[in-house]
């Protein structure tokens, strides 16, 4: 049987084309999984192995070159399990880290396989939620300071204002699970109203980060009714279906025997006791050393 890769120069490997393999879906932690739940409900009948690099999360407040580091660290290890499709389930990731993989690392690495974010799906959709042309968008440090967003809408829809705003605390209180208490209210209103004073008119909130869903009842408590929030789970499931289906040569590589896998660079016990929360639904997973 042909090695899935072949050591190239150090710890540069060449990836080759082999069998089928699952869909692979990363994250830094636990957020992925309110993007996987969506595609696995959209796409049953696709395999999929999900890794949380928890025992490295948060990526949100890291620098370019870390950010950057550790994606292609974990991808590589997505190309070795034989996955030809990787989704950064990751605003951070794929703010920080994909564009320079797709540009430089792909074509050397692994030229068949392909990377995509959730970035560009969510910003060719945002403009259809909003009637003031006016949207806030609410991210990781990492992903506001990347400005991916700014510049990816104003292709899609260069009339739009946009409006964004850092939230360094929420991920951290959601990884820990303190996102029902007085302090975890403190910050996200802070965040909330720092955000709607840009603009009276902002009729739209994107939770520009796979995380902020659990929160979503939340945050809601502290906008006024008319604003729509819009989570990225469902518009990335519905733009991978149009992209297997528009790029037969990548999905003849994708297995299809309904299974999802779960792995975390942490402990598993910590990821199968918090995972299902954000999966809704309960799961076990395994450790992995990168
Ligand atoms: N869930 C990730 C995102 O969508 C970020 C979490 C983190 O800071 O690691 O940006």
């Amino acid at each position: 049987m042909q090695e899935p890769y072949t050591r190239v120069y150090g710890s540069l490997y060449f990836y080759n084309m082999a069998d089928k393999g699952p869909i692979g879906v990363f994250d830094s932690g636990y957020g992925g999984l309110t993007v996987l739940k969506e595609m696995v409900a959209k796409l049953p009948l696709y395999d999929y192995l999900y890794m949380g690099d928890n025992a490295r999360a948060p990526y949100g407040s890291r620098s370019f070159e870390t950010v950057y580091h550790y994606t292609l660290e974990c991808i590589q290890w997505f190309f070795k399990q034989g996955c030809t499709l990787v989704i950064l389930a990751c605003n951070t990731a794929s703010a920080k880290a994909l564009r320079t993989i797709q540009q430089n690392d792909l074509e050397k690495l692994a030229p068949g396989k392909r990377v995509l974010g959730v970035i560009r799906p969510t910003t060719e959709r945002i403009g259809e939620f909003t009637k003031t042309g006016n949207i806030g968008i609410l991210g990781t440090k990492g992903t506001v300071q990347s400005k991916s967003y700014l510049l990816e809408i104003e292709k899609f829809y260069p009339l739009l204002n946009v409006y964004q705003e850092a939230c360094p605390m929420w991920v951290p209180l959601i990884e820990n699970n303190l996102d029902n208490s007085a302090g975890a209210d403190y910050f996200i209103k802070q965040n909330l109203d720092c955000l709607l004073s840009y603009s009276k008119t902002i009729d739209t909130i994107l939770l520009a980060c796979t995380h902020y869903p659990l929160i979503a009842n939340k945050i809601r408590e502290f906008i006024p009714g008319h604003i729509t929030l819009v989570s990225q789970g469902g518009i990335v499931a519905e733009s991978l279906s149009e992209y297997l289906q528009g790029h037969p040569e990548i999905e003849s590589y994708c297995s299809k025997n309904g299974t999802v896998e779960f792995v975390t660079t942490d402990s598993s016990e910590d990821f199968d006791n918090n995972g299902g929360r954000f999966y809704n639904s309960p799961l076990r997973s395994t450790h992995i050393d990168l």
